[in-house]
């Protein structure tokens, strides 16, 4: 269950629809920003000011609209990256990940599921997907480029779509190791009108293999400096990207491990691994 919601009053009757525990989050944000997790209806109001105040574009038209929805009982998430070009739509191999306070630390790609999950996976990132597309083709729009549709996996085996990111998405960071055209790739070759097929975004890892990403999330202020840099990436198979991100203020997000294992815990191992071997200095 869910409600959207364009003031207090309507935050307030739509919880009281949902019922509690349920989260509340703006309708555009990223990286946990604004949600907040509400337990009773003496902190509904918090959770609205929360929304406000943490929420993306304070300047882009009815945004402050907030979601509020159930909590749900979570199995794990998954993530489909799902392509829109001239050629049509199609789907990359689903990305499995771990999320703590909301936002990213460890993806892993392809996630193991079971023939059911995948398919209503593959059927609700196609159905976002396609709708999407056919509103922007109605405006005048191609609606081509990369869209990371984020699912919930629930204790029960259902799946439910979570929301979508009409870009590339930061889980998909792993497919800088596990395809050979990464999401960025395939998102400038969309958006150029160049054709994709399901060809297109295959894995390019051995057949069992499996590619992993780990956030390296840096706390303090001033600029960050990596070193250990060599013996970090001494392990076969591993990668690191240090984004062009000048400075940290509180908690940020400042480069990506990957790594490609022989399966999910040995990639999710080395890549944390090149993530624990770094050292960073702010100054
Ligand atoms: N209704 C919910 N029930 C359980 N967990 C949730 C719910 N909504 C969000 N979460 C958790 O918070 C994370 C971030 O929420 P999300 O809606 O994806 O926002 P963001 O735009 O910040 O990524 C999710 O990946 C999930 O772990
Ligand atoms: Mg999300």
């Amino acid at each position: 269950p869910y409600r959207f919601a364009g003031s207090l009053e309507e935050l307030r009757a739509g919880a009281k629809t949902v019922g509690y525990p349920c989260v509340v989050k703006p309708i555009m944000s990223s990286s946990g920003h604004g949600q907040s997790v509400v337990r009773s209806a003496d902190t509904i109001d918090a959770a609205w000011v929360e929304a406000q105040e943490g929420r993306r574009a304070h300047d882009e038209g009815d945004v402050s609209r907030v979601i509020v929805e159930a909590l749900a009982p979570l199995d794990y998430e998954l993530t489909v990256l799902t392509v829109s070009s001239s050629a049509g739509i199609v789907t990359c191999a689903p990305i499995g990940q771990r999320q703590e306070s909301g936002d990213y630390r460890e993806s892993w790609q392809p996630a193991s599921f079971t023939q059911d999950v995948l398919a209503q996976a593959q059927r609700i990132a196609c159905t976002a997907v396609e709708g999407l597309v056919a509103k922007a083709k109605a405006s005048g729009e191609k609606g081509w480029g990369v869209f990371g549709v984020e699912l919930f996996v629930l204790t029960d085996g259902s799946v439910l779509f979570n929301e979508v990111s009409p870009r590339p998405h930061d889980t998909g960071m792993v497919t800088m190791a596990s395809q050979r055209l990464s999401e960025f790739a395939l998102h400038a070759r969309a958006i150029l009108g160049l054709p994709l097929t399901q060809e297109h975004v295959a894995l390019s890892i051995p057949d069992g293999a499996v590619a992993a990403s780990h956030a390296i999330v840096i706390q303090g202020d001033g600029e960050a400096e990596f070193r250990n840099v060599a013996t970090a990436l001494s392990q076969p198979g591993t990668d690191l990207r240090i984004f062009a991100k000048p400075e940290v203020h509180g908690h940020r997000r400042m480069a990506v491990a990957l790594a490609i294992g022989t399966d999910e815990a040995d990639a999710r191992a080395k890549a944390e691994n090149v993530a624990e071997s770094l050292e960073i200095d702010i100054a």
